[in-house]
């Protein structure tokens, strides 16, 4: 890249892609290694309340603004029996967790999740068994969670202490059935079949209810996207969701890595194609959209030995340590959502506490990741509609994806504050680039925040000595005259401005 060169983005309200579903902003939760305890529930830490859930970690989650969390898992959820899960702790029985060959107390379960969720103010989406799980266990968990008081199910949830329904809205048909790694694996036509009459014996028990189909584990599997197909041509007129799961990986290609964002958009492509094309085959009238339910980097603690538990309660597994280019991938993944956010309704950060997550626990403290604060900054400032921006950019290149813009770009405007969000990566290691912002339809009026995450190394990451490392800084905001504003952005830097218009 030449050092003159200087990049564009011109921005027209009019442009709209899409209204920007909240549910893009979710998590998901796992009984795995230590997401669930010590985690969010760890009646030994100093920070428990009266319940056990920790509240250090509470704030830290509010703060994040989830709008719905999936749980409770994950390859855990397809050798789950929920009601191990309910009613007195002292009666809950100890399993061997096949999954991560773990021991599950079951002292957290359902009702106590839905009080975790209702603590941090957000929408539960709950995981249905489809491995060792039948439709009828499905369907009872439904009543268990959303139906009114007088019959079994929804009589136990009365004597476990929660008498009106919790009127669950989000569930998922399965986790990732087309893996082989997966309890009770199914193949698509299988898969397809038994997720259909789930679907119905779920509906008969709510009709209200949005339920997500288990699409491709992620866009390597031998049998994607066939299974997409195959499994959206049994269910279509049952299901309003598809998932998509992806870990981003990086093979030490720095520049690569953060031109991902190339591989996440050909994949959402993928699907809204095979969505579109399953819609018109089986001349239906409705839409499916997609929910990317699975979505994280995770590379560094990928071994066999941080998937076991060796039949301990929550082993420490796959506690992934995330550096400054994985902040700026989970920025541009995020982009992404809103550039595809026609299509892409509902997505979730795997996982949300300690296991490939934001946030990383001991008993007496916290610490806040580098992922933590992309994810704080859109989803507080991405709301209303996504703008298709205009961005014209120097190119860099890449071994993976060939010539790649420097920056990723993307940008809400929401109509009812009249505030404009432009969130901006610049994939550069080594230059500084002026970009130019250009309004196009509207004149912004003031600067209201402008925040930035950067460093010199990539490979920078907090940790509990020195937990601000990478962080989001509020920085200097940048004039604007004449619908027009000049900003240098940092290499290595994800920059955030948020204006009136
Ligand atoms: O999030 C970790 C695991 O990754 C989940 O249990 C599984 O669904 C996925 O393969
Ligand atoms: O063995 C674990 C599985 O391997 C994960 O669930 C999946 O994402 C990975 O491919």
């Amino acid at each position: 890249m030449s050092q003159s060169s200087k990049a564009r983005i011109y921005i027209d309200t009019n442009r709209v892609i899409s209204e920007i579903s909240p549910l893009l902003f979710s998590g998901f939760a796992e009984h795995m290694g230590r997401c669930i305890y010590e985690g969010i529930y760890d009646p030994a830490s100093p920070h428990a309340d009266e319940n056990g859930l920790r509240t250090d970690v509470m704030d830290a989650l509010r703060d994040l603004n989830y709008r719905a969390m999936r749980y409770p898992g994950g390859n855990f959820l397809s050798g789950y029996r929920w009601e191990d899960g309910i009613g007195p702790k002292d009666q809950r029985p100890r399993r061997r967790d096949l999954a991560w060959q773990s021991i599950e107390t079951n002292q957290f379960g359902t009702d106590e999740f839905m009080h975790f969720c209702r603590e941090i103010g957000t929408a539960p989406m709950m995981g249905v068994n489809m491995g060792t799980g039948s439709i009828q266990d499905a369907a009872n968990l439904v009543e268990y969670c959303n139906s009114p008081t007088g019959t079994k199910y929804a009589d136990m949830r009365a004597q476990n202490g929660h008498a009106d329904p919790y009127n669950v809205d989000y569930w998922c048909i399965g986790n990732e059935m087309d893996g082989p790694w997966q309890i009770g694996h199914l193949d698509v036509v299988e898969y397809g079949k038994k997720a259909r009459e789930a679907a119905k014996m779920m509906r008969w028990h709510d009709k209200d209810i949005k339920l997500v189909l288990c699409g491709s584990s992620n866009s390597q599997m031998p049998t994607y996207p066939e299974w997409d197909r195959i499994a959206l041509e049994l269910c279509w007129e049952q299901v309003d969701y598809h998932s998509m799961h992806y870990y981003a990986t990086n093979n030490d290609d720095t520049d690569s890595f953060l031109a991902l964002s190339a591989e996440f958009e050909a994949f959402v492509d993928t699907l809204a194609g095979t969505l579109r094309y399953v819609k018109a085959k089986t001349r239906s009238k409705r839409d499916v959209y997609l929910s990317w339910d699975e979505w994280n980097v995770w590379y560094k603690a990928r071994l066999a030995d941080d998937m076991r538990g060796d039949w301990t309660e929550a082993p420490h597994l796959i506690e992934e340590v995330y550096n400054l280019e994985d902040a700026l991938v989970v920025a541009q993944w995020m982009n992404v959502f809103l550039r595809k956010s026609d299509v892409l309704k509902i997505a979730c950060i795997a996982q949300i506490v300690n296991v490939i997550a934001p946030i990383l626990t001991t008993t007496d403290a916290m610490l806040k990741q580098s992922i933590y604060y992309p994810i704080m900054l859109m989803s507080r400032l991405a709301h209303g509609n996504s703008l298709d921006v205009k961005v014209n950019a120097p190119m860099y290149n890449t071994k993976l994806f060939g010539d790649m813009p420097l920056l990723d770009v993307s940008s809400s405007h929401d109509a009812e504050t009249n505030t404009n969000a432009i969130f901006i990566v610049n994939r550069s290691q080594t230059e500084s680039l002026p970009v130019e912002l250009i309004w196009q339809d509207m004149m912004p009026t003031a600067v209201n925040s402008a925040y930035q995450i950067a460093g010199t190394d990539p490979k920078a990451a907090n940790s509990f000595d020195n937990p601000d490392v990478i962080t989001a800084v509020a920085i200097e905001k940048p004039d604007i005259s004449d619908g027009q504003s000049t900003m240098m952005l940092p290499p290595l830097s994800f920059t955030v401005i948020e204006v009136a218009l």
